[in-house]
């Protein structure tokens, strides 16, 4: 009896024990996941920050960037185009800024003015020295020489998480003239080696000297040079459709400390999706052996978002081969090798260039959002500016 009573005992403990092992197992599966697997974003909030055709001196916003801050605030830029929608013309770059993670903004500001410039400034890369505590925002005038000559590269800099800038700086001065449009969307500073520190811009060139290329500071953006290039074929002559054309373009830093830059395929060479390449590296050079097609991210030709976020990589654009429609969210838990089957949708009608975001304060807060901004409109994508606050986990 006792004995028996002892084993019965001993066999609840032993299946007790087989059961507590078991949920612990599962507990810490759960925990393990957390991290990436459960990720289910969710549209969380939207608002509008700018609205083309009001009343005023500006008739179209477009090319949308936006960047987290030093201090945790959120900046929202935009081309403000005086006259047209079309990208030569006079233009300011607005700014509105937001203090509480996108809740609320303030009123515009017209942070650079070309004044009545032919063919005036384009966005634009914004970038944040975190070891300094500036952001910087590099752009381009006369990148298309309609009625003037040379193309400049120029920045403005804030010290202040964005409440005032500085002065227009002429980059082509150290860099050489060159027609250089950055991004559009944001620049790094590199977080791990190789060349940790480094800020690095990419962009591209133009016409027959199309191609995607970097320009480096490993001194907070006192001296610029040039790093990598990814030449456009046949480069410096005029392209036919399909040729390899590399254009707009956004750079992430990986978690291994090479840079992926998400490319626009201007000419649709080889197919209606996106290029991707690599640079191992820091900026110094993009190798052919680390290029490929992602025909998972089809692609209408335009500039798209991506942005890297505790292991994962997340990508925006209008994901439709033919035309600027059906802005999605995509994210990968293979480092951009394969993207997960569930794909959200942020809006099915028109939608053009967009550019993300995150806070990186490691709170549980912060943790939890990416921000999207984006050209979106009901007839044309060129009607609205929206910003886009996601939720990672489905809200909860
Ligand atoms: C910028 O510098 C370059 C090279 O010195 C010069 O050719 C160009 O005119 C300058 N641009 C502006 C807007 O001052
Ligand atoms: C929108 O994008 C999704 C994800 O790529 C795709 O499955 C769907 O066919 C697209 N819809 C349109 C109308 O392009
Ligand atoms: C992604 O890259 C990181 C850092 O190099 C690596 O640890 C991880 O194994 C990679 N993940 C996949 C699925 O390749």
């Amino acid at each position: 009896m006792f004995s028996g009573r002892g084993s019965n005992t001993e066999t609840g403990s032993r299946l007790c024990a087989a059961l507590w092992f078991l949920l612990s197992a599962l507990v810490s599966l759960g925990v393990c996941l957390r991290g990436s697997a459960q990720i289910d974003p969710l549209l969380y909030e939207e608002q509008l920050l700018w609205v083309s055709g009001g009343p005023g001196e500006v008739s179209t916003y477009r090319i949308p960037v936006l960047t987290f801050t030093p201090k945790g605030s959120l900046l929202a830029f935009t081309e403000a185009r005086k006259g047209s929608s079309s990208d030569i013309g006079a233009k300011f770059i607005a700014m509105r800024r937001s203090t509480d993670k996108g809740n609320t903004w303030s009123p515009t500001s017209f942070i650079v003015d070309d004044g009545s410039m032919m063919d005036g400034l384009n966005l634009g890369s914004v970038l944040v020295d975190e070891e300094v505590g500036s952001v910087i925002l590099i752009y381009s005038l006369c990148f298309h020489l309609y009625q003037c000559s040379p193309a400049s590269t120029m920045m403005v800099e804030s010290m202040d998480d964005g409440l005032s800038w500085s002065p227009p700086r002429n980059l082509s001065v150290q860099l050489g003239v060159k027609n250089f449009a950055p991004g559009p969307g944001f620049g790094i500073q590199k977080k791990y080696n190789p060349a940790k520190g480094r800020l690095v811009v990419c962009g591209h060139g133009t016409l027959e000297g199309d191609g995607v290329f970097c320009i480096l500071s490993d001194d907070h953006g006192h001296n610029w040079y040039n790093g990598a290039a990814l030449k456009s074929i046949p480069y410096n002559q005029k392209k036919k459709a399909q040729d390899f054309n590399p254009d707009e373009c956004q750079p992430v830093e990986m978690p291994d400390g090479s840079i992926i830059i998400n490319v626009r395929n201007q000419n649709n060479y080889h197919c209606r999706c996106r290029v991707v390449v690599r640079s191992r590296d820091g900026g110094m050079s993009l190798p052919i052996d680390d290029l490929f097609f992602d025909y998972e991210l089809v692609d209408p030709a335009v500039a798209a978002g991506a942005l890297q976020k505790e292991g994962v990589l997340y990508f925006t654009n209008p994901s439709n081969e033919q035309h600027r429609i059906n802005l999605t969210l995509r994210w990968s838990l293979t480092n951009g090798t394969s993207w997960e089957n569930k794909a959200v949708q942020i809006w099915a009608g028109p939608s053009g260039y967009s550019s993300m975001t995150s806070l990186d304060s490691g709170s549980a807060e912060d943790r939890k959002f990416i921000f999207v901004i984006y050209e979106k409109g009901h007839k044309e994508y060129i009607e609205t500016i929206s910003f886009a606050k996601m939720h990672l986990y489905g809200g909860r």
